[in-house]
């Protein structure tokens, strides 16, 4: 049975004009359902993006990479992790890196680095700065690293809308931004929420 392009009031709709047909038990009816819901519930998988030459393991765990005095705009980012059904992996781990506010990756040491496991929910958050431009690289960008159990582990990027230099960096991806709350013209929450593929 399929329900491609239905509505759940086209579904109600058109069950209510067949009802001559006792178009269900309500046990079939309630399969319906839950299939359009199963379906309304798909998300597609997060696309993957180049790791880059700057990647460091172990990175400490800490959800506060900006320091008191750091120059660059504070930015909070925070999101799920999730299965291309819908449902939350906590225990996931994501691994973040990003450049500082003047395009400078900490190379020697791990500034701007960090690995995080999942809350419950599969949630994940961290404070940081803008990153800043740098010179191979025109289009402001964190990087990302995100595994889970049974799961095919992502490495990606994502990107801010309102970066001019968006346009002229042929990674940038409009489906990988993250989407910020603006307060007097100043970024305050991101959120991005990724979606893993299940392993063969
Ligand atoms: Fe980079």
């Amino acid at each position: 049975m399929t329900i491609d392009g239905l509505s759940r009031r086209d579904l109600l709709a058109k069950c209510a004009a067949l009802g001559s047909l006792t178009f269900a038990s309500s046990l079939l009816f309630a399969d319906v359902l839950e299939a359009w819901e199963e379906r309304e519930k798909s998300r597609k998988p997060t696309p993957w993006n180049e790791v880059g030459p700057v990647y460091k393991r172990n990175a400490p765990h800490t959800t506060h990479l900006r320091a008191p005095g750091d120059p660059g705009l504070p930015v909070t980012v925070s999101g799920q992790i999730l299965d291309t059904r819908g449902n939350a992996l906590p225990g996931a781990s994501v691994e973040i890196w990003h450049a500082d506010h003047h395009g400078r990756y900490d190379i020697d040491g791990y500034r701007y680095r960090t690995s995080l496991v999942a809350a419950d929910g599969g949630k994940y958050m961290f404070d940081s700065v803008m990153p800043g431009h740098y010179p191979s690289r025109v289009c402001q960008h964190i990087h990302y690293l995100v595994a889970a159990p049974g799961h095919k582990p992502l490495t990606t990027q994502l990107y801010f809308a309102d970066d001019p230099y968006d346009a002229t960096d042929h990674w940038f991806s409009f489906d990988r931004c993250i989407q910020f709350q603006y307060t007097d013209k100043a970024k305050t929450n991101g959120r991005f929420d990724f979606v893993l593929e299940r392993s063969p």
